[in-house]
């Protein structure tokens, strides 16, 4: 059998878009797809442990033996998160809406002829940067992920500090790149001790590599 080294630890993972509505017929979302998400949870899975994912709306398969939660608002995966909770391990590979939009309409705004409508923005909660807070709640190891358009290494190391997370994911999301909703990526993994780049690889391939660093996390390898 392949071995299991997160046997016995539990994991919260974040996948997907979140969806903010407008109306009760549209909606702000992003382009995330799932894919990197999705493949680290199985990944982690894979490796043994007990997975809750926690994904806003893609049209991915729900990855085998993990808990799944559906949700579609910022709100409601900072919700199924902390019931998820308590976890050894979170990874926050979702991209959640910074800003919902605020006093939504419980009717479908309509084209009444007096113009369009302005949208007034609310901040949303901030899951990665709640999760990371010390407590007795706090998974041991918290990771997150940051989708940059320049300066990836520099503004990703600032995320992680600004965020009190342990270990960031940077990916660049500039146009002409297929980070959100492609089947590859390009990361660079950023720790206390440094900035690692890692070769472009298909998504499952990060996840695993990923898992794998969690792994050796918990179980470092002993000194002879
Ligand atoms: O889903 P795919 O199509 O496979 O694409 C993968 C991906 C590009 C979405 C993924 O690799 C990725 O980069 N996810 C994070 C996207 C994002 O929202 O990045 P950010 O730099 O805006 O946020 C930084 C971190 O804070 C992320 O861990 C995010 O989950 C978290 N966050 C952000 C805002 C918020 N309100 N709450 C959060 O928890």
């Amino acid at each position: 059998d392949a071995p299991r080294p997160l046997a016995g630890k539990r994991a919260l993972v974040t996948s997907g878009p979140t969806v903010e509505p407008i109306d009760p017929v549209r909606y702000i979302a992003n382009r995330s797809s799932g894919k990197q998400g999705h493949a680290i949870a199985e990944a982690l899975r894979r490796l043994g442990a007990d997975v809750t994912l926690v994904t806003g709306p893609t049209s991915l398969p729900d990855p085998p033996g993990c808990t799944v939660r559906p949700i579609e608002t910022a709100r409601e995966m900072l919700a199924a998160c902390e019931s998820a909770l308590p976890a050894d391990i979170a990874v926050c590979a979702a991209a959640v809406a910074d800003w919902r939009v605020a006093g939504e309409s419980d009717r479908k705004l309509k084209k009444d002829g007096s113009g369009p409508p302005s949208l007034a923005l609310t901040e949303n909660p901030d899951i990665l940067a709640t999760l990371s807070q010390p407590g007795p709640r706090r998974p041991a190891l918290v990771v997150g992920f940051a989708a940059e358009t320049g300066n990836v290494v520099d503004y990703a190391t600032a995320k992680r500090a600004r965020k009190g997370c342990d270990w960031i994911v940077a990916n660049d999301v500039s146009p002409g790149t297929t980070t959100f909703g492609g089947a590859d990526n390009t990361v660079h993994l950023i720790r206390a001790e440094g900035a690692e780049e890692w070769p472009t690889m298909g998504k499952d391939a990060v996840a695993a590599r990923l898992a794998e660093a969690i792994a050796r996390h918990f179980n470092p390898p002993s000194n002879p």
